[in-house]
């Protein structure tokens, strides 16, 4: 077996299992979890007439660069999004079975076996980009993300030397789980950067649609190159999804966009690995990046349910709201794995402790004493979870 498989970390709902294994939930109250990002809001029925619409295309084998029709609701999408000069729907956008394969995919299709670079990302980090680059024989390098640095990541930290090694940086903004957004002249410093020191950034933009202001958008890393008049993307992908933004996870439909050249030799890779999006996924995708009302609507419902669960939480758990996404990324008055235990144990309600999605760096864990809260329920339900969170703090004498 190759032995990088054995550098891989245990995922952290497979921790937090072992982390409750010893405890008996309180069973008189039903079952909460905020534990998994896994959007619950319902689909748009639509995109579900249309998946079921052609279902006949599962007589054909899809083709790895999708269909030109997707490639242009795609390119047009992004156009409108982030207000680009244009996009080459032919080279410079490419469907993917959801963002999860592609960022892991696109380490093996980047790093040169052997070179031992370095991968940059942030720290606390969506799980992926750590196992991608250690499976592609390269070497994480973690950026913390704290409240000094507005939960982004410190990049004022990383040495000129490591720059020089850097060969991958993977960029969330929206940050899952900080919800903490890159501003567009930071973006633009990094793009100068990984120019001149020649990696790649792929910017995971997977909740770029879940925002709070509707008149203020989170800036994407294709928009900061159309804003200083670059139409090339040299260097820069970002990576979308309709998980979030459509409510279907199951759906497995995203893509990747930017450098056109990055993403001939991507096809190449993924051509060879077999992952071509379903035809009648595609054509449910086209119906999906091709409407915004449903859009519109989500975010209404996140925002509604955060105004309700902030008001409940205020005065007991320090607590802000994110600038996006759909995470809380409370500090915990008792180290995160103790709170998070007392908190299934007396209130039945699951949260991911911090520290299982971030490592040790400069010594400090910077997911310490925080958890992840995913308000993807529905409101009451979230609502119902805060009052039972503020219950086991009253009880704690916080
Ligand atoms: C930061 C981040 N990136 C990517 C993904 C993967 O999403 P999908 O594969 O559904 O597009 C997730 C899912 O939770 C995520 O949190």
């Amino acid at each position: 077996m190759n032995p990088l498989l054995h550098k891989l970390q245990p995922y952290p709902f497979e921790r937090l299992r072992q982390l409750f294994a010893d405890l008996t939930p309180a069973s008189e109250k039903s079952a909460i979890s905020l534990s998994i990002g896994e959007p619950r809001h319902p689909s748009p029925p639509f995109v579900l007439e249309a998946l079921a619409a052609s279902l006949d295309k599962l007589a054909n084998y899809p083709a790895t660069a999708g269909l030109e029709a997707l490639r242009g609701s795609i390119a047009n999408w992004l156009t409108r999004r982030f207000a680009l000069a244009g996009i080459d729907p032919a080279h410079q956008v490419l469907p993917v079975n959801g963002t999860r394969e592609a960022l892991f995919a696109f380490a093996q299709a980047v790093l040169t076996p052997g070179e031992n670079g370095l991968v940059m990302m942030p720290n606390p980090f969506y799980q992926i980009y750590e196992g991608a680059a250690l499976l592609a024989g390269a070497q994480p390098h973690f950026i913390n993300c704290t409240p000094e640095t507005g939960f982004l990541p410190d990049f004022a930290a990383v040495t000129e030397d490591q720059w020089r090694r850097c060969r991958l940086l993977y960029l969330c903004s929206p940050g899952n789980p900080t919800g903490a957004v890159l501003p567009q002249e930071q973006l633009q410093g990094l793009i100068a950067l990984a120019r001149e020191h020649d990696f790649v950034i792929a910017s995971d933009e997977c909740y770029s649609e879940i925002y709070r202001e509707e008149d203020d958008p989170p800036p994407g890393l294709l928009q900061a190159c159309a804003a200083m008049g670059d139409s090339d993307y040299r260097n820069c992908v970002v990576f979308h999804s309709l998980s979030k933004r459509s409510n279907l996870p199951g759906l497995r439909s995203g893509f990747v966009a930017g450098d056109a050249e990055i993403l001939r030799d991507f096809l190449l890779y993924r051509t060879y690995h077999g992952s071509a999006m379903p035809l009648h996924h595609q054509l449910a995708s086209i119906a999906a990046w091709e409407d915004e009302a449903h859009v519109r609507e989500n975010r209404q419902r996140y925002r509604d349910k955060f105004s309700a669960v902030l008001a409940i939480l205020d005065g007991h758990l320090e607590v802000q709201a994110p600038d996006a996404g759909f995470y809380l990324w409370p500090r915990t008055p008792l180290p995160d794995t103790e709170f998070a235990r007392a908190l299934y144990e007396g209130e039945n309600v699951t949260v991911l402790p911090g520290r299982f999605l971030a490592r040790d760096c400069g010594g400090v864990n910077p997911g310490e004493s925080r958890v992840r809260m995913a308000l993807v329920a529905e409101q009451a339900e979230c609502e119902e979870a805060a009052r039972r969170i503020v219950g086991l703090l009253l009880r704690l004498g916080r």
